[in-house]
């Protein structure tokens, strides 16, 4: 089999390297490319010439345009890159009779209500990412019938910035800290979506009726609050230097942090149609969570 990546060095892109590669030949893309092969999401042409180089069997897109604030600031790049983009690598597949395979997010919903989302439920995005991130999902519907899409949230990965990091510096530099506790949603690990999404493959290319687009999330579900204080509690067990007490993790509304892109306060997402289709079990949030915790405070 060959694979064709895009966007190998974001979060998932990067554990789609690791995952992908026993499945067979992985031609792995950033935004720069490889000798003449184009990975960069605005060139729409270079993008169509790079996909029939390589006429892979599969394509994984983990490129996006993820800056949420930044979205509202650049609307068009972020429709090219989260939206024409992904249309053309559709286009392409179907050509081929290639899989595509992409992520989405949780930003389609408007974040009403407190029940978990189904893959049925009608997106109202809030914002230019989400819009522009449902404009994908449905380009890609119209064109590839071969496809994968997986609506994710709060991604996570030991590489990089991420959320925890940030907790980590400020639990050890302060003595208070004030989170959102009015968002609720699961934090989801880049790992478990790159080994999700592999065993995902195995299984569509045995079973093409598995086509279509499912949620796909960690199990359980809490507030960014929680997460933090999940965090903090994690580190000074493991013995940091931290300074802040857990009930020294200040409890706030989203409104206490006002940002120009509206963010979902119900980001639940229902992942049953995945579980089952796949055949699959999806740990709690907090396992991979401290899995990744040990990994960053390791290297301290
Ligand atoms: N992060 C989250 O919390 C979250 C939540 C729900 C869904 N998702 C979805 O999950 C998928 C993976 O997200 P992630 O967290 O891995 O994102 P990420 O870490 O921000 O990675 C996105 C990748 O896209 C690349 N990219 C940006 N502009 C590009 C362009 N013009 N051409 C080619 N590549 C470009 C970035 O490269 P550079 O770094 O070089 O710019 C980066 O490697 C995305 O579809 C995202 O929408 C993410």
């Amino acid at each position: 089999m060959k694979i064709l990546l895009f966007g190998k060095r974001g979060q998932v892109g990067w554990e789609l390297q690791r995952s992908l590669a026993p499945l067979g030949q992985v031609v792995a893309l950033d935004c720069e490319g490889d000798g003449s092969l184009c990975g960069d999401f605005s060139n729409l042409a270079g993008l169509a010439v790079c996909v029939r180089e390589v006429a892979p069997d599969v394509i994984v897109n983990a490129a996006a345009h993820t800056a949420v604030d930044k979205a509202e600031a650049e609307p068009d790049l972020a429709s090219t890159i989260n939206a024409r983009a992904p249309a053309v690598l559709a286009e392409e597949a179907a050509r081929l009779g290639a899989w595509l395979v992409h992520y989405s997010t949780d930003y389609v919903f408007d974040g009403s209500g407190e029940t978990p989302w189904l893959e049925t439920d009608t997106p109202a995005p809030l914002g230019v990412y989400g819009q522009t991130k449902l404009a994908g999902e449905l380009a890609i519907g119209h064109r590839c019938d071969k496809h994968l899409i997986f609506r994710t949230s709060w991604v996570y990965a030991a590489r990089g910035n991420n959320f925890a990091r940030t907790m980590l510096r400020l639990a050890a530099e302060r003595d208070h800290l004030r989170v959102i506790a009015d968002q609720i949603g699961a934090p989801t690990g880049a790992e478990l979506l790159a080994d999700v999404t592999a065993h995902a493959i195995r299984s569509a290319r045995q079973r093409p009726e598995l086509a279509g687009l499912y949620h796909l999330a960690a199990g359980g579900e809490t507030s960014w609050h929680g997460y933090a204080r999940h965090v903090v509690e994690q580190a000074r067990r493991a013995g940091q230097p931290i300074r802040v007490a857990a009930e020294a993790v200040e409890a706030v509304p989203a409104s206490a942090y006002p940002l120009p892109a509206p963010r979902p306060a119900n980001s639940r997402l229902d992942t049953g149609k995945l579980r089952s289709a796949f055949a699959l079990n999806l740990p709690d949030w907090q396992s991979g969570v401290d899995r990744m915790l040990e990994e960053i405070l390791g290297q301290q």
